[in-house]
């Protein structure tokens, strides 16, 4: 083997070992929290089934992601309703999606085709049903300033200064 031959192969072998090296100390010094999902519903089995069924019907998914699932096609900037059940209550939901016009409660900085429809003409059983599932989308507590930063940005498109 060539001198040249021999450096080549030892700093490859330094850059394996310090990539193995990085990968051990992250995992060790990673809580179970960095690696788990911190989004949960306390929904019950119903609503979750009913919720979901409505969230479908009513096309939230054209505009919002949920358990980060949502049409990259027609993706614009609404919010990520994932833990959002954490940042509002079931009574401001029933009552945003009950508005005839919810960018009187909530405004909009969007092109009035992207921004949230009005939901006043769906039966209140419906408005209130959605309204549960929505508060039942929680986030867990360490995850929660992250999601207020990023539902912020989102709104109004500037930075988040607590
Ligand atoms: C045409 C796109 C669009 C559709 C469809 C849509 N939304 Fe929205 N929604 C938005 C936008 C954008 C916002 C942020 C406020 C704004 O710009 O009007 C928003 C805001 C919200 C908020 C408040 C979020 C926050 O940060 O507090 C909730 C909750 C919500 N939508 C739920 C729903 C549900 C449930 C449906 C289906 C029944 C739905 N949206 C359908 C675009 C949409």
């Amino acid at each position: 083997m060539k001198r040249g031959e021999k450096v080549v192969l030892a700093l490859m072998a330094v850059m394996v070992l310090s990539v193995m090296a990085r990968n051990w100390w992250v995992g060790r010094h990673q809580g179970a929290e960095d690696r788990a999902i911190p989004f949960y519903t306390t929904a019950s089995p119903d609503l979750a089934k009913q919720g979901a069924e409505l969230y479908r019907q009513n096309e939230c998914r054209q505009c919002h992601s949920l358990w980060t699932v949502r049409n990259m096609m027609e993706s614009v900037p609404a919010p990520a309703l994932d833990g959002i059940g954490s940042l509002r209550d079931e009574a401001w939901f029933f009552s945003y999606f009950s508005a005839k016009n919810p960018q009187e409660i909530l405004p909009s900085r969007l092109k009035r085709e992207y921004r949230m429809p009005s939901y006043a003409t769906l039966p209140e059983a419906e408005r209130h049903t959605l309204a549960q599932y929505m508060a039942s989308l929680k986030v867990q507590d360490w995850y929660l300033a992250d999601t207020r930063k990023a539902e912020y940005e989102k709104l109004t498109g500037k930075e988040y200064r607590p």
